[in-house]
């Protein structure tokens, strides 16, 4: 088998010195969240400063993600080129790159990617409700202000409840690249064994496979088209302190949806504390994880661990979007329902 070393470990390395080392046309697909670049989640990623509490809320004086820094999605992009090229060697030809980002740098990842040889096929969205509003009250810029102390009270009534422009955050944008396929998509599935998507799959109420999911019950219309199985509380694991690991349930959609081949391989450069490969391995693939942190590298390797011990440890329950009455679907259905008004002429 090609990169017989490699194969079900989690490696600690930086993701751009270690892919050279995979074989080429080797991998089946690739699912990764990579640092967003956006303040300290960066390509040097510090454990010790990113989880530090005081730092989860203000960079220099603003909120985290508050801090606009047009050089953070260039340099984003000229890394994430480097890395997507590798991406594209080692993948098999019709193999899949699924990579999640932010509202905010997708459009520099998604080129990247794109710039790299990859067709970029789809934008898939994880849909939630709950999140941190970042956008900042001016209050303290008015108090600031070498005015008289009325007019910073009327300027203060005036734009009372204006802020910074950042609303709350609630979907995040996945790209669904693709390198492209040796001659048809028929040839190229049964020549490398990936290629097509598994339309079997099933999401919601037994529906077609979407671009679309939320793992949390929002209203019957959404849960029925898209609600993938809720993360258990075992899942994550209690030592596992990273600060964004994804849902299994999500990793596993996606590599139900991509890989065919029994022995597919499933890499995330970018692994964390695991979950790719956790979602890999319960589903009877192989996978290989590669991150910078020492630390999270023995957090993934004891998750993997804890499914060889309990292998139905995170067990999901069947999907089954929960019926609800017609009332209370309007009520959830306000937290996005936008009043239509008509346009004044
Ligand atoms: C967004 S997190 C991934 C979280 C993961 N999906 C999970 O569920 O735990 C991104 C990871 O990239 C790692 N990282 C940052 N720069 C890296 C690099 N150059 N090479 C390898 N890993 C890197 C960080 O240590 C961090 O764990």
């Amino acid at each position: 088998m090609k990169n017989s070393k490699d194969i079900n470990k989690i490696i600690c390395a930086d993701t751009l010195k270690l892919l050279p080392q995979i074989e080429g046309n080797s991998i089946d697909v690739v699912i990764t969240d990579p640092p967003y670049f956006l303040d300290k989640l960066d390509n040097n990623w510090n454990h010790e400063e990113v989880s530090n509490q005081n730092n989860q809320y203000i960079i220099k004086s603003l909120p985290a993600g508050m801090k606009f820094d047009r050089e953070q999605g260039k340099r984003f992009y000229t890394w994430y080129l480097d890395i997507s090229k590798e991406i594209f060697r080692i993948l098999k030809p019709g193999g899949f790159f699924f990579s999640f980002s932010s509202p905010r740098l997708y459009h520099r990842m998604a080129s990247a990617i794109d710039d790299a040889g990859f067709e970029i096929r789809d934008a898939f969205m994880w849909l939630y409700t709950q999140n941190q509003a970042k956008a900042m009250g001016i209050d303290h810029f008015i108090k600031k202000m070498d005015i008289d102390e009325k007019v910073k009270e009327k300027i203060r009534k005036k734009l009372n409840g204006w802020k910074t422009p950042q609303i709350k955050s609630c979907f995040e944008p996945i790209a669904m690249a693709q390198k492209p396929a040796d001659h048809t998509y028929l040839n190229n599935m049964l020549k490398y064994g990936v290629g097509l998507f598994n339309t079997n799959v099933r999401i919601g109420d037994n529906m077609y496979p979407a671009n679309v999911f939320t793992i949390e019950s929002i209203n019957e219309l959404i849960d029925k088209a898209f609600l993938l199985p809720k993360p258990t509380k075992k899942e994550k694991g209690e030592y596992n302190d990273h600060k964004t690991v994804k849902p299994l349930a999500i990793c596993e959609y996606l590599i139900k949806l991509s890989a065919f081949a029994k022995n597919a391989v499933i890499l995330d450069p970018f692994i964390g504390s695991g979950t790719t490969a956790v979602a890999a391995k319960k589903l009877g693939k192989n996978y290989i994880g590669i991150d910078t942190n020492d630390k999270y590298v023995k957090i993934a390797k004891k998750r993997l661990k804890k499914l060889d011990d309990k292998p139905d440890l995170f067990r999901k329950l069947k999907i089954k979007a929960p019926k609800r009455n017609f009332n209370s679907y309007k009520f959830s259905c306000k937290k996005f329902i936008i009043p239509f008004s008509q346009p004044s002429t």
